[in-house]
């Protein structure tokens, strides 16, 4: 499997500083040689840089748009590059409002894809319904075709079209809804898997029926978008918006692993890790738990690998 991996060290879809060192701070961990110890051919396409270019028009309750049109942009169509060339695309944020771009450039690259969420949150908000004006908690409305017309015009974005329908999207996770993203799932029926579903179902059973959902005859490109606050803050304390009784590491492997034996697996988002939140001895927990999920996403297994045929006896 070759694998292309970029860094995005982007952070202005939230307020708090550090999560934009995030891809840095993965690669000096070693992540890069993790993968590749898996058995992956790996390239490293480095950091995305983008051209920030003044732009006066400003849209209400939506923090650094100018930055966030632009950046996402160059992650699209490097996303794109990656997917079209048949690599599977890592992409290390930043901020979750990075999955703009990378499901944008899969999407051009591959046409129909789904989508899953992994995520305390459902980041489904507009600008019209979020608590905070951070746009890391709007990127699924942005990304969706059912609620492009919940949204006034945005400068800078007429790169982005909302290709994905909602139907394709599924959640696993899910524990802190604001209300309007509670209503936009109730009125559209969206794969959305909450924390309590995982208890009810257990993780595999609700992945699977998340899949059947969203890609019922099994044919779409697979997108997985990780948010590190689906897990647990005991696992991973060095996340912004960290919300209690979250996801194991047991569970999100066996997700990510599970997604992976789908075969259809095309571009991984990992996002929201923030090397600036917490002591040393958080920073590594988190990266170990970041590690182990990139190593999943990439086909290493648990249960352990046979050693290659030329080794046999
Ligand atoms: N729902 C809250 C908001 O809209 C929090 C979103 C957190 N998103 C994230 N990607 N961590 O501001
Ligand atoms: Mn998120
Ligand atoms: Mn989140
Ligand atoms: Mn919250």
């Amino acid at each position: 499997q070759k694998v292309g991996v970029i860094g995005v060290p982007f952070d202005k879809g939230q307020v708090k500083e550090g999560v934009g060192q995030a891809p840095d701070e993965l690669r000096r961990a070693g992540v890069i040689e993790s993968m590749r110890a898996v058995g992956c051919e790996v390239t490293d396409y480095g950091n995305i840089t983008y051209e920030f270019k003044q732009d006066n028009k400003k849209v209400s309750n939506m923090i650094h748009l100018e930055h966030i049109a632009a950046c996402q942009e160059e992650v699209s169509k490097k996303v794109q590059e990656i997917v079209s060339r048949g690599e599977l695309c890592v992409t290390l944020g930043g901020d979750h409002t990075v999955s703009i771009g990378t499901v944008d450039g899969h999407q051009k690259a591959k046409g129909d894809l789904a989508l899953l969420w992994v995520d305390a949150h459902a980041d489904l908000n507009t600008n019209a319904t979020s608590p905070s004006g951070n746009v890391h908690g709007m990127p699924v409305a942005l990304l969706a075709r059912e609620l492009a017309d919940y949204w006034p015009y945005l400068p800078g974005m007429d790169w982005q079209m909302p290709r994905i329908s909602i139907r394709n999207i599924g959640y696993i996770g899910l524990r802190d809804l604001d209300a309007y993203e509670r209503l936009t799932i109730d009125k559209w029926g969206v794969a959305a898997y909450g924390m309590d579903d995982v208890l009810r179902l257990g993780a595999l059973e609700a992945l699977r029926q998340i899949r059947r959902r969203i890609d019922p005859r099994q044919r779409r490109s697979l997108h997985l978008s990780f948010d590190v606050d689906s897990l647990d803050p005991l696992e991973a304390p060095s996340t912004g918006t960290p919300v209690r009784g979250g996801l194991s590491l047991r569970e999100a492997l066996a997700l990510v692993e599970e997604v992976r034996r789908s075969g259809r697996l095309a571009a991984v988002d990992l996002v929201e890790f923030n090397p600036a939140v917490g002591d040393a001895r958080d920073r590594a927990t988190t990266v170990e738990a970041c590690r182990s999920v990139l190593r999943a996403a990439c086909g290493h297994s648990r249960s352990g690998a046979l050693p290659p045929d030329e080794d046999l006896p």
